[in-house]
Order: C-alpha cells, then structure tokens, then sequence
C-alpha cells in the first residue's frame, strides 16, 4: 500500500506506528506454509471442513515466526487495524476458471490449498467460523461477481460499489476479523479500509455516536429482517482509538436532524480516510471488524471465467462466547438467521 511505503522495515514487516501491517514472505517461508498445506490437504478429508477448524489452530504453531508475530500484533489492538500479507502460493492455471457462482464443487477442490492456507493464517487471529444462512455453512466463502447481483450490496456485485461498514454489523456475534485471500483481481478492483485509529473525532458533536441511539437492521446477505432491533452505540471503548459497529447502507435513519448531521459528518470523517488495497494474487488482508471498516470500489465484471475472486473468512476472538448460537453439527457454524 503506498501509505505505508516510507515507514521504515523491522524484520521486513513495516509497521508499528502504521494503521496496517505489510509484510510479505520470503521464498523459505512461503516453502513452509506450502509444507504445511500439503500436509493438512493430505491428512484431512475435503469432505470435512470443520475438521480443519479445529486443526488449523494447533497447526498453525509451525507457521513462520514473522506471520505469527504480525498477527500477534493485531490480535493485541496494536496500533495496526489490518494486516496485509503477500506471497502466497496461487498457480492460476490450477486454479482454474472462475466459477459462474459460489459453492462450485470442482472450483472448490481446485482452490482447496488456498482455502487450508486462509483458515490457518485466520487462526493465528482466532477461531474461524461460517453461517448457516451464508453459502451453505462453508467456513470459507467464495467472493465474485453473478450477474444477477451486479448492482447489489453484497459479495457477488461488482458494478456497485460496496460502502464501507463493519462486517455482519446487525449481529452480536459478527466476526472481530474478516480475512480477504485473493487468487485473481484482473481489474485491480481496491478494497477499501477505515482505521478508526485515523479518524478526528475530536468534536464533542461526536459524544452522541457513542450513546445507545441508533438501530443496525441486518444486510441482505443472512435472509433475516430487522424486527426488534435494539438501540446500539455506533461508536465504543476508548475515544483516541474506537471501536465501531456500523453499517450505513444498512442503519436505520434517526429521525432526529441533529443526530443525522453528526451521522453524516461521521460518515464523511471515515470516507476522508479510506485507504484503498488493489489485492493481487497471493495477497491475504486480514481486518479488525472492530477498529476498521471495510467496502470495495466498483469493477467491470466479464463473466469469462477470469474475473475477480477471492476467499473469504470470518474470525472470532471466542466462539465459546456464541454458544447460544452454535448449529447442531459444529460450533463452526453459527446459527445466524434467527
Ligand atoms: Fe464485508
């Protein structure tokens, strides 16, 4: 990213000080994870993704020290609200064409180390989980354009652009970290990010945002409507260094015009301090769903098999935490549509 370019290189992480991490992998590390990939690809059957969710966590222990540390750092609310990493492994011939739509079993045994690489970089963070209402339950979603959704606000749009917002923002159990694999972005479609650690909220205006006034109503993507939607902050913890739960596209307008100004002027505040991420192949960006936000600029999609695809995880700091919401099978799989 080029904010971060003139920030001085520990170990080859740039960094501290810095709302992100870069850090990109060298020949050996890449070998390791490789390593470790086959080994899990080998050990585990495809048919049972929970397995590796629980795997992952103990295996991701012999990943190299500099990966590991600089997910540490995000994990402990360091100075950094995401972490981009580069150098993964992605042959895009076995990759192959991207599919028409999510779900596609074939793609998904072509892309099966991608997916073992996301869920074990994701678990140096936490625990990775999916939703029963989202893409069948797979921990790891599919990210690219369908037709039928160009001009929406959810994963498989592409003209519209995605505004900003934190991940799953109606619910309390959303994912504290959302992890973006790229295997293609023939476009250089960007990914937009938010650090609250760059936000002037320096205006007292701005107290209001952190009182229990505003209600979140759930996005299309979990098949569920808003009703009884309780008042929430949309801004918490520590003033110099927030935390955020919010969706705009998706927050029920105040009725109130004092509070829809301070709204919009917040909303004008996190959109000054857009950063913006041109994944390519073999980039990880992994958020902090609370001290960042999140979108992505619109793109062209072709639907030549060649367009825009990622790989996508959700993280929580403490599944045992959403036990009331664990599905029948595994608590991998949270229960969100209800
Ligand atoms: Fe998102």
């Amino acid at each position: 990213m080029a904010e971060t370019a003139d920030l001085p290189e520990r170990e080859g992480v740039r960094a501290p000080g810095a709302p992100g991490i870069e850090l990109t992998l060298t020949e050996a590390e890449r070998g390791v994870l490789e390593d470790v990939t086959s080994r899990l690809a080998r050990e585990l059957p495809a048919s049972a993704p929970y397995d590796l969710c629980r795997e992952a966590p103990v295996t991701a222990h012999e990943l190299p020290l500099r990966l590991r540390r600089a997910l540490g750092e995000l994990r402990q609310d360091g100075p950094a609200a995401y972490a981009l990493v580069h150098g993964l492994a992605v042959d895009d011939e076995a990759v192959g064409t991207t599919p028409p739509s999510w779900g596609d079993g074939p793609a998904r045994d072509r892309t099966r180390r991608q997916e073992i690489q996301a869920v074990l970089i994701g678990s140096l963070l936490g625990e990775v989980f999916g939703w029963r209402s989202q893409q069948d339950g797979a921990v790891v979603h599919d990210v690219l354009p369908m037709r039928e959704y160009e001009n929406t606000q959810i994963n498989f749009a592409s003209q519209e652009p995605i505004w900003w917002h934190t991940e799953d923002a109606f619910h309390p159990f959303r994912p504290d970290y959302v992890g973006l694999l790229c295997l293609r972005n023939p476009t250089g479609a960007a990914t937009t990010v938010s650090c609250a650690a760059d936000w002037d909220l320096g205006d007292p205006a701005f107290d209001v945002l952190f009182e229990p006034r505003f209600r979140q109503l759930p996005d299309h993507s979990h098949g569920v409507t808003g009703d009884g939607a309780e008042r929430r902050p949309v801004l918490f913890g520590p003033r110099e260094r927030p935390y955020a739960c919010v969706d705009p596209y998706f927050l029920e307008p105040p009725g109130d015009d004092r509070l829809a100004g301070v709204l919009r002027r917040f909303y004008d505040t996190v959109e000054a301090s857009l950063r913006q991420v041109a994944l390519a192949p073999g980039d990880m960006l992994l958020v902090d769903n609370r001290s960042a936000v999140h979108g992505r600029r619109p793109f062209a999609a072709r639907y030549d098999g060649k367009d825009r695809w990622l790989k996508r995880i959700s993280v929580s700091r403490d599944l045992g935490r959403c036990w009331s919401a664990w599905s029948k099978d595994t608590r991998h799989v949270l229960v969100g549509d209800r």
